[in-house]
Formats: C-alpha cells, sequence, structure tokens
C-alpha cells in the first residue's frame, strides 16, 4: 500500500458542479503544494460526452472562476495532464468494465484508487454495486477507499440502508461520508480551542455555562438549487449534518488522543445522549419558516410548504450538560452569512458592584466564530475608567487573518480530500454517527407532517428570522446573541 505506485482518484458526476467548484480546485492546490501522490491520475466519470481536452478545458474554466489564486499557464500546464476523463452511464455495467481497462491501462499494475460519489444519493447504491461487479473494489496491492457526499440518505431508513448496502462490499474503514464543515479550520479549531489549551475546558459545563447557541446564518436564499432543496428542506440540507457536527464538537468529552475512532466515540456519545424531541414536544422546542418569495423561486412548487429557516431547542442529558439549553438556528436569505458558536456563560452569583436600577451583571460570553472573520472573541467585564464602581463590556480578540495572514485558511475540501487519500477518517462521519444523527432528525421532520407541528412561520428576506424563533428563546427568559455578538466583532 505504498505512495509509490500510483494512485487513481476516479471522480463520479466529473461534469457536475462540485467537481468544477471545490474538488478540482482543491486537487490543483493540494499538487501545487506537492501533497497529492506523485504518480497521480484523475479520472472524471459521468454522462456528458467530453473528450479528455474538453474535459480539461472545462475544468480550466472553472478553476479560472474558482481557485483560490490567481495561478499561471505553466502550474495549469503541470496539472492538466493528470486529468482523463470517461464517459458512462451509472447503471450499466459496461461502462464500469470499460473504466476498469481504462485504469488498468492507466496504472500498469497495481494502484491506489480513491472513488469520489459527486452523485445524487439515488444513484449510489448502482455505482458501489457495479465497481464491485467489475472487481474495482478488490484490494490488489493497493488501498480502495469511497467518499461518499451528503445527503447521506433522506432519513433514518434510507441512511441505514446505504449503509448495509456499502458494507456488503466495503469495510467501514473504507468508506468516507463527507461533511464539509468538518474540514473547516475553524471547526477543527473548536477542538484545539478546548483541548489543546488548559483555561476553558474546566468552565466548560453546567457549573459554569448558561447557554450554548450555534447559528448558522446565510445570507443567500436556494438560488438555482430550488428543485433539490424543496425536496428537502433547512432541517435536511443543514441540521442533520453541520449543525450536528457542530454539537458534537462543542459538547464532547475529550478523546484520549486525535485518532478517528477516538474522537467519533465521542461525538456518537454525545448524539446518543441528546434528548429525542419528538412527538408533542416537538411544537414546543422547534420553529420552521420560510422566506417570503421562496415559493417564487426557480424550481419551486407554488404552494410548498418546505422550510428555508429552522430553530431547534436541545438538551443533552449528561453530567456535563444537564438542564443546559442548546439552541440551534440556520436559515437562508438572511441578513448575512454569520456562522458561530456563542457560549454563554452565567452571571456573577452576586452582584457587590452598584449597578443602575433596572440592570444586571452582564454575561461573559466566548464566540467562535467560524465564518467568516474567523476567530474567537471573549467578552468579559472591567471597570470603566472614572467612574466609581461602573463596569463595561469589553473583548479580548483573536483574528486569523491578523495571526496567520489574510490567506491561511485553505477550502474545507483541501483538507478532506488530503485525509482521504492519507486513510485519515477523523474528519469524516462514521456510519452508526450519521444514522444516530438521523435517528434525532426524523421525529421532528414526522411531528412536522403532523398537527402537532408548530406551523409554518414566514420572515422577511434579510432578516434574522421569524418572530417564533424569538419566542423559543423568550419563554427561557434568554434571547439570541447575533447583536452583541456582532457589536463585538465590529468594535
Ligand atoms: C451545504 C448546503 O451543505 O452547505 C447548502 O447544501 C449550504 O445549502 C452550504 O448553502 C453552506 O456551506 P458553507 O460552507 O457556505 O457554510
Amino acid at each position: 500500500m505504498s505512495n509509490r505506485i500510483p494512485t487513481s482518484i476516479v471522480i463520479f458526476g466529473a461534469s457536475g458542479d462540485l467537481t468544477q467548484r471545490k474538488l478540482i480546485p482543491s486537487f490543483f492546490n493540494l499538487f501545487l503544494k506537492r501533497k497529492t501522490p506523485k504518480n497521480l491520475n484523475i479520472v472524471g466519470y459521468g454522462w456528458t460526452p467530453f473528450t479528455h481536452e474538453q474535459f480539461r478545458e472545462h475544468l480550466h474554466q472553472g478553476l479560472m472562476k474558482y481557485a483560490s489564486y490567481k495561478f499561471t499557464d505553466e502550474e495549469w500546464s503541470l496539472f492538466a495532464p493528470h486529468l482523463y476523463y470517461h464517459q458512462g452511464k451509472y447503471d450499466d455495467q459496461a461502462g464500469f468494465e470499460k473504466l476498469a481497462v481504462r485504469l488498468s491501462t492507466l496504472e500498469e499494475g497495481s494502484a491506489n484508487r480513491l472513488y469520489y460519489m459527486a452523485i445524487p444519493p439515488s444513484i449510489f447504491p448502482a455505482t458501489i454495486s457495479n465497481l464491485n461487479a467489475t472487481q474495482q473494489l478488490k484490494e490488489n496491492g493497493g488501498w480502495r477507499r469511497v467518499v461518499v457526499e451528503k445527503p447521506f440518505g433522506t432519513d433514518l431508513r434510507s441512511a441505514r440502508e446505504l449503509n448495509i448496502h456499502l458494507h456488503k462490499v466495503l469495510n467501514e474503514k473504507q468508506v468516507y461520508r463527507i461533511d464539509h464543515y468538518l474540514g473547516k479550520e475553524t471547526v477543527q479549531n473548536i477542538l484545539f480551542t478546548r483541548f489543546a489549551n488548559t483555561i476553558f475546558e474546566p468552565l466548560w459545563n453546567r457549573n459554569y455555562i448558561d447557554s450554548v447557541q450555534i447559528t448558522v446564518a446565510e445570507e443567500v436564499g436556494v438560488g438555482h438549487r430550488g428543485g433539490y432543496y424543496d425536496g428537502v428542506g433547512v432541517v435536511r440540507d443543514m441540521f442533520q449534518n453541520h449543525l450536528l457536527q457542530l454539537v458534537t464538537l462543542a459538547a464532547m468529552e475529550p478523546p484520549a488522543s486525535f485518532n478517528a475512532d477516538a474522537l467519533r466515540n465521542e461525538k456518537v456519545k454525545v448524539l446518543s445522549a441528546v434528548q429525542p424531541v419528538n412527538g408533542k414536544s416537538v411544537a414546543y422546542n422547534t420553529v420552521r419558516a420560510q422566506y417570503r418569495g421562496y415559493r417564487d423561486e426557480m424550481d419551486v412548487k407554488k404552494d410548498s410548504t418546505t422550510p428555508t429557516y429552522a430553530a431547534l431547542r436541545l438538551f443533552i442529558n449528561n453530567w456535563r450538560w444537564q438542564g443546559v439549553p442548546f439552541y440551534l438556528r440556520s436559515g437562508k436569505n438572511m441578513t448575512e452569512k454569520q456562522t458561530q458558536i456563542i457560549i454563554r456563560f452565567k452571571e456573577p452569583p452576586l452582584a457587590m458592584f452598584p449597578l443602575p436600577p433596572g440592570n444586571k451583571m452582564t454575561a461573559n460570553m466566548l464566540v467562535l466564530y467560524l465564518q467568516p472573520d474567523e476567530g474567537v472573541h471573549l467578552r468579559f467585564e472591567a471597570k470603566a475608567p472614572d467612574t466609581v464602581a461602573e463596569t463595561r463590556s469589553v473583548d479580548m480578540e483573536f483574528h486569523y487573518a491578523e495571526a496567520f495572514g489574510p490567506t491561511a485558511i485553505p477550502e474545507a475540501y483541501e483538507r478532506l480530500l488530503l485525509d482521504a487519500l492519507q486513510g485519515d477518517a477523523a474528519l469524516f462521519t462514521r456510519a452508526d454517527e450519521v444514522e444516530m444523527a438521523w435517528s434525532l432528525i426524523d421525529p421532528i421532520l414526522k411531528a412536522w407532517d403532523t398537527d402537532q407541528t408548530p406551523p409554518l412561520a414566514e420572515y422577511e428576506p434579510g432578516s434574522w428570522g421569524p418572530s417564533e424563533a424569538n419566542a423559543l428563546l423568550s419563554k427561557d427568559g434568554r434571547n439570541w446573541m447575533h447583536e452583541e455578538a456582532s457589536h463585538m466583532l465590529d468594535d
């Protein structure tokens, strides 16, 4: 299984958007940083009739739009000869037989192979079966790995079926289920903030933390993805994967090592300790909403009830988190792009400094800014100068761009693709993890289909979401803290 034998990366869905926008720009960067294996073939498989040259030109056009920096012709001309195209269908074994022949011709002997499924879930099973039937999953002197794009199923049942299907022909260690949030530097930095320091962890529990807010707000609407989005909605698109992943990283116990199984065991423990939101509790703990004008978007049904925004209140039933609410929200067409985790600490037990009537001590806040303006800010109270006992909130700030330079953060896919090539699955979701996440989401979606649902609310495009989401927190005596948090960022 050495690095000296060739490595072939086969991208299924090669003529699609993801390949041009994310995968090839990431492989290109890895190639230029000399991180890809020396003897490399990238073979695109797809429906569209392309010659190798046309495929290269299509990717070249994509790179000119999406590459993270202005590359030279020479850099492109070094990379381009590694790219090939193979036209074929997904449900037809003949196409796979021809692919096998093409790969053997390129590899001339044993080789490692990474199969990347940039295709809709409905065609994963046929693709996997055809790869297996044509002996392309057999490890004969080189490894075989499969990267599976999201969505991984549409509910618990379909995710289970998909896992069963994969496990018939692959072992779990060969399967890399992608959640691109885990490839983000700032998402990995949640673990580093918590476990590479000693000062936060002693406070990271119900004794000191009042509540946790996770916001993944997007400024964009559904754009040209209306057809896909209308069938899934915000909970399948964002909560089942990205937001629950953020919950696990913020809430997990420290694993004994940064190793795939140790890490994922702890994440699964968090998910299994989440108190299910189901039946009648769904109406109390969730909000769903659609932005005004969504039904006029391209490929969206005129009477669609698909939510483009959701808010959710969760509890984790373990010693660390008992009684601490986790408030999650995500939506399209909101005020601005803002992904953040706010840890709100408890207020001091005693207000020993006199406060103006009606004022409360301000709680400390640790804000992990995942994007944009990536960084970490800590808000605490200081004495206002030239007063007897007035306090003022002040911030300690870390910005990635300042500390590491403006271009320090690579594209999330770059890290994940490299990890898959190196056989490190720590930042990929394991079978039990993905199923556990669905088991938390399914009952919410089911209740939303019945009369126990909260009604579908509406919000203005460009707003912070519906007023119902404010009510979700105000019944607990809290409020969403984006304004205070963005104030910290602006200062
Ligand atoms: C994707 C969703 O997984 O994540 C999209 O399908 C969403 O709807 C995107 O826009 C958000 O990712 P990011 O990296 O822009 O926060």
